[in-house]
């Protein structure tokens, strides 16, 4: 069988800042699709799609994995790796929405994910750093204190080994704190990269640079097709945090933009933990070595896709660190995507609405790397036809009128507002003569809204600012230097290539001179 292999240079990823893991990438030998029918096709080369990959093919099935550009290139190359069985929505909110019977299974399913990623790095001697580390979560005023102290009580409960803490592990002030024991922290490219290799030995497929460009289901085979290729299976995954097209996932994910600093500290005071404070958005710290060289990484400011202010979002997080820790040098500063889901857990399952045997997993929350690895013990099983005991309280199409959804109606009230408003009352700008190097801005040339971006030459590159999901008009991230879509968090690079779903086409070049 002809073999490729990817060359050897940095990790490439969805955005312009580099993260702390690309340094460290590595080469996969892959092979080419064959002309036949697939057990399986994972669309996604991010831990959910990998995983599931691997574990399909260990099980005997036959699976071709499409990644369009390199496998971690999305937010598994951006997340800051936190390994938690506490999660973005606490246990109290869960037993109130769903139930304390639904919290002990979140409390089971996050125990088994994490124990998961453990097996798997011992079955396969995969070197990622892993590690076992207390995790801390602090209180710092009384309302926070009293939230903390029924996050204890639900916990507990839920079956989750916490206790009061007299420490909180960081150097920030604190009022309360508790400790999550056997938490853990890996190196999420080292990690899945391992696993694609196994899943590679297996003689399983992976495609990358291979864009999925539409999928039909006839005679009880999907059909998907590539640029030069239409590839067939009897399963369809999208492990791409938003499935393609307009789907239910659009009406019940938003996708938000958290911020990480990776540093150096003038002293030694890197926490051997890690630890979270509990303001919104919360702050999470912990420590990583790279290359011998031990960096602080403290992340947080997230909010909304398209809406905030990147470089603000990057200077709060510094003024925020370097109130509490003597700062040496920032080595690494990123920025990466999630989705949160309206009630509060992820949705992992069959596609509402989708062909059969059409499967998603999205609205993770800031635990991508937990419900990544579930969603491929869910999907396995579903696959394979075997009971899964998570397979309900997760499901896409479970109905649940939450407390939550106030909230999430802002969400939506805010991507209507982008549907309509974000088209016609833009600022107007007669030239792009106002664009500085570096700088991007949706502008009226010529009658027509244009996404314009001046490079540091002075080059200009025009788009069409007309996301290609949905017609939401998509804002310029200054830090990532793509053009992100405020409405479900489709994301375009400078030359207005997809960098992120659900779009599938890219944003219309528009010719300057023409
Ligand atoms: Fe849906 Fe842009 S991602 S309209």
């Amino acid at each position: 069988m002809e073999a490729a292999t990817r060359n050897k240079k940095k990790q490439a990823r969805d955005g312009a800042c580099e993260s702390i893991w690309q340094s460290s990438a590595g080469g996969l030998q892959t092979s080419p699709a064959e002309d036949k029918v697939y057990d399986v096709i994972v669309v996604g080369g991010g831990i959910t799609g990998i995983t599931t990959a691997l574990l399909l093919q260990e099980a005997g099935k036959q699976c071709l994995l499409i990644e369009a550009s390199e496998t971690g290139f999305g937010t598994t190359g951006g997340t800051s790796a936190h390994l938690n069985t506490f999660f973005d929505t606490t246990y109290p909110e869960i037993d109130g929405d769903f139930g304390e019977t639904a919290s002990k299974l979140v409390a089971d399913s996050g125990k088994e994910a994490l124990s998961f990623i453990r097996e798997l790095t011992g079955r396969y001697a995969i070197d990622c750093d892993f590690e076992y580390k207390d995790g801390f979560l602090f209180s710092q005023n009384k309302k926070e204190t009293e939230q903390l102290a029924e996050i204890l009580a639900s916990s507990k409960a839920a079956g989750i080994a916490v206790e009061e803490a007299a420490d909180n592990g960081v150097h920030v002030p604190f009022e309360r704190a508790l400790r999550f024991a056997q938490q853990a922290q890996f190196h999420p490219l080292k990690y899945i990269r391992a696993l694609a290799a196994e899943f590679l030995k297996l003689n399983g497929t992976l495609l990358e640079h291979t864009f999925a460009e539409g999928a039909e289901f006839k005679d009880s085979v999907h059909l998907v097709k590539t640029a030069d290729a239409v590839h067939q299976a009897r399963h369809l995954i999208y492990a791409t945090h938003m499935p393609p097209g307009i789907t239910l996932a659009n009406f019940t994910c938003a996708p938000y933009r958290s911020y990480v600093l990776g540093l150096t500290l003038k002293d030694d005071r890197y926490p051997d933990c890690l630890s979270y404070d509990m303001q919104e958005p919360y702050h999470y710290f912990r420590s990583h070595e790279i290359d011998g060289h031990r960096y602080l990484l403290v992340g947080g400011e997230d909010h909304k896709t398209g809406e905030g202010d990147p470089a603000a979002a990057f200077e709060r997080l510094e003024s925020y660190i370097r109130t509490y820790y003597e700062v040496d040098k920032i080595a690494f500063r990123w920025s990466s995507q999630y989705y949160v889901p309206v009630d509060g857990l992820p949705y992992i399952g069959k596609l509402p609405l989708g062909s059969d045997h059409t499967y998603v997993a999205t609205g993770y929350n800031g635990n991508g790397m937990m419900f990544g690895t579930l969603a491929a013990m869910i999907l396995r099983d579903q696959v394979l036809g075997k009971v899964n005991r998570y397979s309900e309280l997760f499901s896409p199409s479970r109905i649940k009128p939450v407390a939550g959804f106030s909230e999430f109606v802002k969400e939506n009230a805010g991507a209507a507002w982008h549907f309509v408003a974000d088209r016609f009352s833009l600022e107007d700008l007669e030239s792009t003569a106002q664009l500085k190097a570096g700088e991007g801005r949706v502008v009226t040339f010529r009658g027509e809204k244009i996404a314009l971006y001046k490079d540091s030459l002075g080059k200009v590159t025009a788009l069409s600012p007309v996301c290609t999901h949905a017609g939401c008009i998509v804002n310029f991230n200054p830090e990532e230097r793509s053009w992100d879509c405020p409405c479900h968090g489709g994301r375009f690079d400078l030359s207005g290539k997809v960098l992120t779903g659900p779009p599938q086409k890219d944003l219309k070049v528009y010719d300057l001179n023409g």
